[in-house]
């Protein structure tokens, strides 16, 4: 277990499931303390007794990313109990509905844009603040990593509010980038491809044929592992990557090569 985390604290949303799970460990077994934010508080609850369990420090905080007085409780429960913020990672998403853009239903198009882009947006402009002012605290650089997709750079049939939600998210990493890099404060992406994760296993119907299809469209066929997306998680939170501002790191098994 390495420590270069050590006396870091890390707000993770979504980190009940998946990539967010993932990441929480991965920051965890860096030396980081966890707050595991999601909707989801019994999985949020048990995730963080996994980091106990491990010998490392989390804390379970429920937060539903589209109420903007949950997000705000998220990153106050943070401070008070943990000291500040010094790392952001905003996992929590959906994958919306299958259906061509013309017949996508209005409800379901507001509510995928609502969770994926407006609530990454919703959890920087609360955690924004807190990391300026962690930074100024500690004199250290402090970062903000949010889970865009390879659909954030591509186009996606039959998944026009994801696609749009997650160019939309790679667009606000950039600006936020611009707007904080001289202040301490790195935000960059990250763009999973196809991930073995509950999200994929609802696209799948954890049908082991559709699986297999599904790992073909990928250049190295199969899919990713939560831990391989959150080993790029972080290395965009770690001083190795101080240089890199506004950035979206692809991890998609060559999908965006082709
Ligand atoms: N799995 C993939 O192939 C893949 C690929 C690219 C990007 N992503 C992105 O990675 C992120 C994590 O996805 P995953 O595959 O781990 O899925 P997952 O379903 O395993 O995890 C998503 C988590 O987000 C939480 N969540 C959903 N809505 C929420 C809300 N309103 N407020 C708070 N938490 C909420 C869920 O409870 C769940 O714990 C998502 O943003 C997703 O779009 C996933």
């Amino acid at each position: 277990m390495t420590q270069e985390l050590a006396g870091r604290v890390a707000v993770v949303t979504g980190g009940a499931s998946g990539i967010g799970r993932a990441s929480v460990h991965a920051l965890a077994q860096a030396g980081a303390q966890v707050v595991v934010a999601d909707v989801d508080e019994a999985r949020a609850r048990s995730v963080a007794d996994e980091v106990h369990a491990a010998g490392g420090t989390a804390l379970a905080v429920v937060a539903d990313v589209t109420d903007d007085a949950a997000v705000k409780a998220m990153v106050a429960t943070a401070v008070s109990t943990l000291g500040g913020v010094d790392l952001a990672v905003n996992a929590a998403g959906v994958g919306g509905v299958e259906a061509p853009t013309h017949a996508y239903a209005e409800a379901a198009w507001l509510r995928t844009v609502d969770v994926n882009l407006t609530g990454v947006w919703r959890c920087m402009r609360h955690q924004i603040p807190a990391l300026l002012a962690r930074g100024a605290q500690t004199g250290r650089t402090t970062a903000i990593v949010n889970v865009a997709s390879v659909a954030g750079l591509a186009g996606f049939p039959a998944h026009a509010a994801y696609a749009a939600s997650k160019h939309g998210v790679v667009g606000l990493t950039k600006t936020a980038a611009l707007e904080y890099a001289r202040r301490g404060l790195r935000v960059n992406a990250i763009c999973p491809g196809f991930t073995d994760t509950p999200m994929v296993a609802q696209i799948t119907g954890a049908d082991p044929e559709r699986e297999a299809q599904l790992a073909r469209r990928l250049p190295i066929g199969r899919l990713g592992t939560p831990a391989e997306i959150a080993a790029g998680v972080l290395y965009l939170c770690s001083d190795a990557a101080a240089f890199m501002i506004g950035h979206a790191l692809v991890l998609d098994g060559g999908i965006v090569a082709g």
